[in-house]
């Protein structure tokens, strides 16, 4: 039976290793401690290894979210504030919150019972069902848990009604979708680097796009929409060399347009290029914990739903629907708790589950049929690459003396 006590498995770990450290002490002997060297190394590390041409980075997902979607306001072929866009009910509130903070309207659709994303059905169902497809801007997905939606699906039907596609790639750091990186097949991605994801350094969040223009408007959105979009302006010590036409005034202190201060420090992006290094290992080491874990518990198939396996997905959790009533999921994640399991519930239906959403209840009652379910039976726990094999075998055990 396993023993009550302090928390042993917990949903992400962060080991600092003698090379964080002398990261973090190269910040601090640098005297530069806000954005500068470390951080646009991170933005091209982290754009080569998604695909993509550049990466802004930002101090969380949220800002990226944000900076993306106000950038978009200011391209060519972007979108209009007040515009429609499609997406989950099912992720972290951020998602969502971002679309309205930035003057949009969600529209959302349900998703895929095994995988969590929305469906090109579901999409395709709301807008041949809607008033006016001319409304909805934006397809906004998101590859929950690190499964990728079918963005080539997606990506037609972003085509075919002059859409853009922006990909929350925030929970799926190197997962493959048909050859490529997810984050670098819509026009642009957001990826969080919070605690528990594959790269995890406390806050921070990045913003990956092939299109200058748009990378151009998140690196000014993310700086009080400052003039100055140059990357380099943050690696030379000296300051910015450019002048804007306006008066000669120095372009980090001319302001083009409205932003926000979404800037990182380089102690969060010198954590991430150490561990950048080895991503892939990060990637494998996740994939054979959640493999370990199917195997150990197949005998509770039926009562709980593990799971799908594919060496193309870059785990952030280990998800589990619960699919026999007689278990409570508010129950059950007390006693995995109280065992030494951290979990966390897979989210909720935003528009149905969250407070701060009851304004959209009436309107999507019974519609979200999946994410509704999921939102109340489906929890994850860790499945991180500092798990050994003990922790995998007490889980085990756990959860068949919690779902006997
Ligand atoms: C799908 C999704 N989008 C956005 C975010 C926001 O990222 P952050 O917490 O870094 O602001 C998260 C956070 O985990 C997320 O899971």
């Amino acid at each position: 039976m396993a023993k009550k006590g302090r928390m042993k498995v917990r949903v992400g770990d962060l080991v600092i290793g003698p090379e964080e450290r002398e990261a973090i002490m190269g910040v601090l002997d640098s005297g530069k401690i806000s954005e500068g060297r470390c951080t646009r190394s991170f933005e091209l590390e982290w754009a080569t290894y998604i695909g993509t041409k550049d990466a802004v980075a930002t101090n969380s997902g949220t800002s990226a979210l944000i900076s993306g979607l106000t950038a978009l306001h200011y391209v060519p072929d972007g979108i209009a504030p007040g515009s429609k866009i499609v997406t989950t009910p099912l992720t972290y509130a951020a998602t969502s919150n971002a679309i309205i903070l930035t003057g949009h309207e969600p529209v959302f659709v349900d998703v895929d019972a095994d995988t969590f994303g929305i469906t090109t059905e579901s999409i395709r169902e709301e807008l041949e069902h809607c008033d006016d497809p001319s409304e909805y801007s934006t397809l906004l997905p998101v590859h929950l848990m690190g499964y990728p939606c079918d963005l080539n699906g997606i990506l037609r039907i972003a085509r075919e009604n002059d859409m853009v596609l922006f990909e929350d790639s925030a929970q799926a750091h190197g997962s493959i979708y048909d050859g490529r990186r997810t984050g670098s097949i819509g026009r642009l991605a957001a990826f969080s680097f919070y605690i528990a994801h594959n790269i995890q350094v406390g806050e921070l969040g990045a913003v990956t796009s092939s299109d200058e223009a748009l990378i151009r408007r998140v690196r000014q959105v993310k700086a009080n929409g400052r003039m100055c979009d140059c990357p380099r302006c943050m690696r030379e010590e000296v300051g910015c060399v450019k002048r804007t036409s306006v008066n000669d005034h120095d372009a980090r202190f001319t302001h083009e347009i409205m932003g926000y201060n979404f800037k990182t420090m380089e102690f969060q992006t010198a954590l991430a290029n150490v561990q950048l290094k080895i991503i892939e290992s990060i990637i494998k080491r996740r994939q054979e914990n959640v493999r370990y874990l199917n195997d150990g518990l197949s005998a509770l198939s039926g009562t709980i739903k593990l799971p799908t396996f594919s060496n193309k997905v870059s785990y952030l959790g280990y998800p589990v629907v619960i699919e026999d009533s007689r278990f409570v999921r508010n129950r059950v994640l007390l006693q995995l708790e109280d065992l030494g399991v951290e979990t966390r519930p897979l989210f909720g239906c935003i528009p149905l589950q969250q407070p701060s959403y009851s304004a959209f209840k009436h309107r999507y009652e019974g519609c979200l049929p999946n994410a509704e379910y999921l939102g109340a039976h489906a929890f994850y726990i860790g499945c991180h690459q500092y798990l050994t094999e003990d922790d995998l075998d007490m889980i085990i055990r756990t959860f068949k003396e919690v779902f006997a």
